[in-house]
C-alpha cells in the first residue's frame, strides 16, 4: 500500500518546494501546485473552483491575513451556517450583503435595452393565492393603518406588444416592513397574489403601500453590518416575478420613488428602472381602480425578452 505521506513527499519532490517553507516559494508556485490537482470529469466544475482557487490566494497575497484573523473567519462561516433554520437561509443573506447575489443575478439576466432590468428575488417569496385582476391584496390589519394604493402597468413584449395569459406573482411586506411569514398578525398568503393577464396585457392590484424594512441582525451577518458601520435597511419595494409563453421569465422588484434607502438598499438591489412613484391617486385613476378616499398610484410597466428559441427565430411567429 502506498504511504500518503510518502507519496506527497515524491510530489513535492518533483519540482517544487515542500509545504512550510513557504518563504522560499515563488508567490504563485503554490496557487499553481493547487490548480494542478483540479481534475475530474466536470469541465464546469474546474472551471469554478480553479477561478475560485485562483482568487482566494490573490486575496491573501494581497490582505496578508494573520492566523488569528484566518481562524476568526472560518468560525464566522461556521457560525452562518449554525444560524439557518428552515424558515432562515444566513448564507444567502451574507451573500446578500456582499452583493454577490445582486452580482450573479446580472451575469445571468442580461438582455435586449428594452428589456425591464431584473433583481434579485430574496427570501421572502412563497406560494401565492390566484386572485382576479384588481383583487386588494391586503386582508390584515395593515388595511386600517396603511396608505392604500393601486399598482398598475401593462406586460409587453420588448416591442410593446401585450403579452396575454402572462402570469404575474406578487409579494410584499405591509406599512410596517413585515412579511406575512413574519408577522402573526397576517394571514396566511396576506400581500402575495397571482394574477394572469388579459389580451391587453394589463394588470393591477389594489393593496397599502410597503414600508422599508431592515434585514434580520441578530445573527453573525448583522454583527458584521454593525462592524462595518452599515445600515440593515431595505428601500420600500413590491417584488415581482412574470412568466409568459415564449418569453424569458423575469424576477424584479419595484421600489417605491423618494424611499430613504434607494441609495444604500443593503441588499444593492435597486436599479435606476425599477423605481417608481407611488403619487397621490387623481379622480380619474379613483374611477378607473374602484378606489374610495385618498389613495396612492404607482405604475409600472414590465417588458420582457424572447426567449433564447424565439430569439432564434425557431419558434417566433
Ligand atoms: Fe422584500
Amino acid at each position: 500500500m502506498t504511504d500518503p505521506t510518502e507519496s506527497a513527499r515524491h510530489a513535492f519532490a518533483e519540482g517544487t518546494t515542500p509545504p512550510g517553507s513557504g518563504h522560499d516559494r515563488e508567490p504563485d508556485a503554490l496557487t499553481r501546485q493547487v490548480l494542478s490537482t483540479v481534475r475530474g470529469d466536470d469541465e464546469r466544475l474546474r472551471e469554478l473552483i480553479g477561478g475560485l482557487v485562483t482568487h482566494l490566494h490573490a486575496f491573501v497575497r494581497e490582505t496578508r491575513p494573520s492566523e488569528d484573523e484566518w481562524l476568526r473567519a472560518v468560525d464566522f462561516l461556521v457560525r452562518t451556517g449554525r444560524a439557518c433554520t428552515e424558515r432562515r437561509n444566513e448564507f444567502i443573506l451574507l451573500s446578500d450583503m456582499l452583493g454577490l447575489t445582486s452580482a450573479v443575478d446580472d451575469v445571468n439576466h442580461t438582455g435586449p435595452p428594452t428589456m425591464t432590468p431584473s433583481s434579485v428575488e430574496g427570501p421572502f417569496h412563497s406560494p401565492a393565492p390566484p386572485r382576479p385582476m384588481g383583487a386588494w391584496i391586503a386582508e390584515g390589519p395593515e388595511l386600517r393603518r396603511g396608505e392604500r394604493a393601486v399598482v398598475h402597468g401593462r406586460i409587453t413584449d420588448c416591442d410593446g406588444r401585450p403579452l396575454a395569459g402572462a402570469v404575474l406573482d406578487v409579494w410584499q411586506a405591509n406599512d410596517t416592513g413585515l412579511y406575512d411569514s413574519q408577522d402573526d398578525e397576517q394571514p396566511d398568503g396576506n400581500l402575495r397574489a397571482l394574477f394572469t393577464t388579459g389580451p391587453d396585457g394589463a394588470y393591477w392590484f389594489r393593496t397599502v403601500k410597503p414600508a422599508s424594512y431592515p434585514v434580520p441582525t441578530d445573527g453573525p451577518v448583522g454583527e458584521l453590518l454593525r462592524a462595518l458601520g452599515r445600515h440593515p435597511m431595505r428601500p420600500a419595494h413590491v417584488h415581482l416575478r412574470v412568466e409568459a409563453a415564449g418569453h424569458r421569465s423575469l424576477t424584479t422588484h419595484v421600489f417605491a420613488a423618494g424611499d430613504p434607502y434607494l441609495g444604500s438598499d443593503a441588499a444593492f438591489a435597486v436599479k435606476d428602472a425599477l423605481v417608481a412613484p407611488f403619487a397621490p391617486g387623481d379622480e380619474d385613476t379613483a374611477r378607473r381602480f374602484g378606489m374610495d378616499g385618498p389613495f396612492l398610484q404607482a405604475e409600472f410597466d414590465i417588458r420582457l425578452a424572447a426567449a433564447p428559441a424565439a430569439e432564434t427565430g425557431g419558434t417566433r411567429a
